[in-house]
């Protein structure tokens, strides 16, 4: 079988220098990469620099090997076409449709999934040019992923940095998989909460649980493949940001729900796919809690959390907002889980059962999603990548029904 073949565009910006990453990704894992650069990312990595780690030529101009039609073929032939980093510039030559260099050229002839990766200062990127050029990008059904937070070139921090390369290619790999050039959560903005609740018992300790957050991450990193705004609330997963996520950091049950009742009335989605406490304990000591010789400790007198599930559910904060529920399951798994969908009255639950393997800090995950309309829908065991994009193909087709 022929390898997917990439385009990789690269616009002059400090950030071409992480585009190597990307571009060693994408040939180690079995594409056909060629690097278009612009004239002005030469100026930052060197052509020597993409051709070696390519395999394949190097050109910034329609005017080399014009025997070849390289301004049309490229494009034409493309799986996917990727620009990282995607300058102000090169967003608004796409944007309106110019063509005076190859990559502008190949932009427009391409038929296959656009991934822009823009990386810019802050205030480049806030302009109501860029945005404006932005959003007529997404409309056309390219997928421009939110540049990350950080630290920008010389000393200013702000949003505007590329997010890490790695990111990128989850994202490349996910719209290449899926091959279609019309996003369908374009325009929606969803919220997703991952990972476990700790609650404090004192400064060092604290009530758990063991959700890695995995299934969370793929969930958002899928979504924003798919071309939707993703809201993030991550909640002790210690895992890198995914590309074009805005993440909320949380760390208690409280906190969660606080951060979601505050994404949610600008959400279509909200999916609790974080472990919540269901308890915390009732009084939290502000110094150690030290052991005492010849006494037994203490009983840990515990307190209900918010069910914020069935909190959201019960009071939507927009008319047709879907919320997706997940439950894990040791017994009776589906007869459990409709119990605890009717329970909770939301419109998806996805049901796992919980054992060896499976579920917590695995990369697999096996479960069946159930509507409260009376659907089931199996997901074979599979990468926790694969259940996320049922749970959006299930959603994608209620938002479309509402509409
Ligand atoms: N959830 C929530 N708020 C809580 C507890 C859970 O929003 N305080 C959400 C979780 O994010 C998940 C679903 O509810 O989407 C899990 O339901 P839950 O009641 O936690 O299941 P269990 O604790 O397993 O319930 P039970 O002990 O009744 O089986």
């Amino acid at each position: 079988m022929d390898k997917p073949k990439v385009v990789l565009g690269v616009s002059g910006g400090i950030a071409a220098y992480k585009a190597c990453e990307l571009l060693r990704r994408l040939t180690e894992s079995g594409h056909d990469v060629r690097v278009v650069p612009t004239a002005s990312a030469l100026h930052f990595v060197g052509a020597a620099t993409w051709s070696a780690l390519s395999g394949n030529p190097v050109s910034t101009e329609v005017w080399d090997d014009v025997h070849e039609v390289p301004h049309v073929r490229i494009g034409q032939h493309a799986d996917l076409v990727v620009v990282a980093p995607a300058t102000a510039d090169t967003l608004a030559k796409a944007a309106h449709g110019l063509a005076d260099d190859l990559l502008t050229n190949t932009l427009l002839t391409a038929r296959c999934p656009v991934v822009f990766a823009p990386a810019m200062h802050t205030e480049m990127w806030e302009h109501p040019a860029t945005q404006e050029n932005v959003a007529t990008l997404r409309r056309r059904g390219a997928i421009v992923i939110e540049p990350a937070v950080g630290r920008l070139t010389g000393v200013d921090t702000g949003k505007g940095r590329l997010p890490d390369p790695t990111e990128i290619f989850e994202v490349c790999r996910h719209v290449l998989a899926r091959g279609v050039t019309e996003p369908d959560l374009k325009g929606r903005h969803v919220v997703v909460s991952a990972g476990g609740t700790r609650e404090p018992l004192d400064p060092v300790r604290f009530l758990g649980n063991r959700s890695s957050g995995k299934q969370g991450y793929a969930l958002a990193r899928t979504a924003a493949a798919r071309g939707a705004r993703v809201t993030l609330i991550a909640a002790n997963t210690g895992m890198p940001d995914p590309a074009g996520v805005d993440v909320v950091q949380v760390g208690t049950a409280v906190q969660l729900r606080e951060a979601v009742l505050k994404a949610a009335p600008d959400a279509d989605v909200v999916v609790m796919a974080a472990a919540v406490a269901d308890f915390r304990p009732a009084t939290y000591a502000a110094g150690k809690i030290k052991k005492q010789d010849g006494q037994e400790p203490e009983p840990i007198t515990l307190v209900r959390n918010p069910d914020i599930l069935a909190e959201i559910s019960a009071d939507r904060a927009r008319p047709g907002q879907i919320v997706v529920g997940f439950a894990a399951e040791t017994d009776d798994v589906l007869a459990n889980g409709r119990k605890k969908l009717e329970r909770k009255g939301c419109d998806f639950l996805v049901v796992n059962e919980v054992g060896e393997r499976k579920t917590f800090g695995s990369e697999e995950n096996e479960a069946v999603v159930l509507g409260a309309d009376g659907s089931e829908t199996p997901v074979p065991y599979g990468p926790k990548e694969a259940l996320a994009e049922t749970v959006w193909d299930l959603v994608a087709r209620r938002l479309d029904a509402h509409v």
